[in-house]
């Protein structure tokens, strides 16, 4: 079967088997970003947005795509090198297998436009699960790409 969606920005016609996970269906369209980790919706590796949120890709089937838009990081090339700056000023850089997921759900919650405190941040992280540069670099950088701490 078809299905049509926006892929960063653009419309894509694409055929997907019944059962087939949006993942693979990103795949299919050389979008190489999005990771697969656990393959469960617990490592958040495969993140993307759906809409402006985060959704696990890995475990979402595709034909739910359908009508939405879809956002991966190579459609946010300038919010990903501010976020990849403060990152770096935090001495929070994480792996390129990590990094996307993570630009993307902070991409989303600066879309959320609304003030975040530290458990809101806390809350909002709990689907990326890598915390390999700490959890506390990690939450500094982010709050300075947001804006809070300033
Ligand atoms: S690959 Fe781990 S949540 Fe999708
Ligand atoms: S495994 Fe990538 S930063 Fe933790």
């Amino acid at each position: 079967m078809n299905i049509n969606f926006l892929l960063n920005g653009t419309l894509k016609v694409v055929n997907i088997c019944p059962g087939e996970m949006l993942l693979d269906t990103l795949r299919k369209l050389d979008i190489l970003s999005v990771r697969r980790g656990c393959d469960t919706t617990s490592c958040g590796v495969c993140t993307v947005l759906l809409d402006n949120k985060p959704i696990p890709s890995c475990s979402f089937l595709s034909v739910r795509a359908d009508g939405h838009a879809v956002t991966t990081v190579e459609g946010i090339p300038e919010e990903a090198e501010k976020l990849a700056k403060c990152f770096g000023e935090e001495g929070a850089d994480q792996c390129g297998f990590c990094n996307p997921a993570f630009s993307l759900t902070a991409y989303a919650m600066k879309q959320e436009k609304i003030v975040f405190d530290e458990q809101t941040i806390k809350d909002y992280l709990v689907g990326n699960l890598c915390r390999c540069t700490g959890y506390l670099s990690q939450e500094k950088a982010l709050r300075k790409y947001l804006g809070v701490d300033q």
